[in-house]
């Protein structure tokens, strides 16, 4: 079965009322632990590399790795995504190397730091999107910033903190300025075509996005429905989204790991967002926090231990039990056979 466009998953899950996990990925036992989740479910699945992994993994690796996913579990939707693309360039490549789908974030500039004007996302956007669907892979766009891709190694300053430097006249965290526009959303996706959009709520990536648990204050929920509301065609897409359970932080500290407390999003606010448009939820955090713990774990335990096979097992098996529970906790569980039965893909 080949590879399948993001579009094709995410009209289904709309047409459904459910969520789809977008999980990241560097490297065969993360891919093996996504689909043996999805088998075990029955669900369709959207896997993305970074950038940054694709450099790790190297193209021709990743490429492979997902056509033996496509072969090995004919019976499985499977989307490979472009996460976070920073250029034009970085799509098309994707595109070439089989990708069924690409994300161009034009919210940031090509440095994938510095914010960028509504008309260059809206101009690269559109072109991303004229020749990705020429060649039937669906785009995701992003309006509005969220925090800076894969640099949440310390605790940032948090929104709520923001808010309170607002108040105070202090120069605003970039996440507090950056939430998306309404306004801005609908004009974009009337420019551009998108198939997805991403907003920003004001989540982060990485482990520290809150240093409570989040309220609507912090985490914009109702930004959410008010995007959806006036654009009931768009899938709606929430990065960050990573929950930071306790229990795998507590997991990770156990076994020697140094990582702050933290407040990730709330499953039960995701599930929320399910029912106002949001379709792609990405998860990348949970999943290193698992498979650290699970490393951390064997090496302590285990100190005579050596072969990589005794530390990367337990990791793919922790990896697996996170995809499972979002899988189910976003309903896409129970929906791979429905879209074969539906004649969705062969
Ligand atoms: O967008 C953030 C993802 O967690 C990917 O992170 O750029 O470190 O691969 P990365
Ligand atoms: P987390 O860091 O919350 O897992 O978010 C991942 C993400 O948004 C990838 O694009
Ligand atoms: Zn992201």
């Amino acid at each position: 079965m080949p590879l399948v466009p993001m579009r094709v998953v995410l009209d289904h899950a709309a047409e459904n009322n459910y969520g789809v996990a977008a999980l990241n990925v560097n490297n065969m036992e993360q891919i093996q632990a996504i689909m043996e989740a999805a088998k075990e479910t029955d669900s369709p699945v959207i896997v993305q590399a970074s950038r940054g992994a694709r450099s790790y993994s190297q193209d021709n690796y990743l490429r492979h790795l997902m056509l033996a996913a496509a072969e090995l579990y004919p019976e499985i939707p499977v989307v490979m995504h472009q996460d976070h693309g920073n250029e034009p360039a970085t799509c098309y490549s994707a595109i070439r190397n089989g990708f069924t789908s690409v994300m161009m974030d034009g919210s940031l500039m090509p440095d994938a730091k510095t914010p960028a004007s509504y008309d260059y996302n809206a101009k690269v956007t559109k072109e991303v999107c004229l020749v990705a669907h020429a060649l039937n892979v669906s785009v995701e766009g992003e309006v509005g910033c969220l925090g800076t891709v894969g640099q949440n190694k310390e605790p940032p300053k948090s929104v709520a903190a923001a808010i309170h430097d607002k108040d105070l006249e202090q120069e605003p965290e970039p996440e507090m300025a950056h939430l998306t526009d309404p306004d801005e959303a609908e004009r974009f996706v009337a420019e551009t075509n998108v198939d997805a959009l991403a907003v920003a709520i004001g989540t982060s990536h990485g482990a520290f996005k809150f240093d409570k648990k989040p309220d609507g204050e912090v985490l914009k929920m109702d930004l959410i429905e008010e995007i959806h509301r006036r654009l009931p065609n768009t899938h709606i897409v929430m990065h960050g989204s990573s929950s930071v359970p306790q229990e795998l932080t507590d997991l990770l500290r156990k076994y020697g790991g140094d990582m702050k407390q933290s407040w990730g999003v709330p499953v039960e606010e995701i599930q929320r967002g399910i029912k106002h448009g949001v379709r792609k939820i990405n998860v990348d955090t949970d999943n290193r926090i698992a498979m650290a713990a699970a490393v951390r774990q064997v090496m302590m335990t285990t100190p005579d231990k050596f072969d990589p096979r005794d530390f990367l097992k337990p990791a793919r098996e922790a990896m697996k039990k996170v995809c499972i529970a979002r899988m189910v906790a976003f309903g896409q569980a129970g929906n791979a056979s429905k879209m074969r039965a539906a004649g969705l893909f062969k």
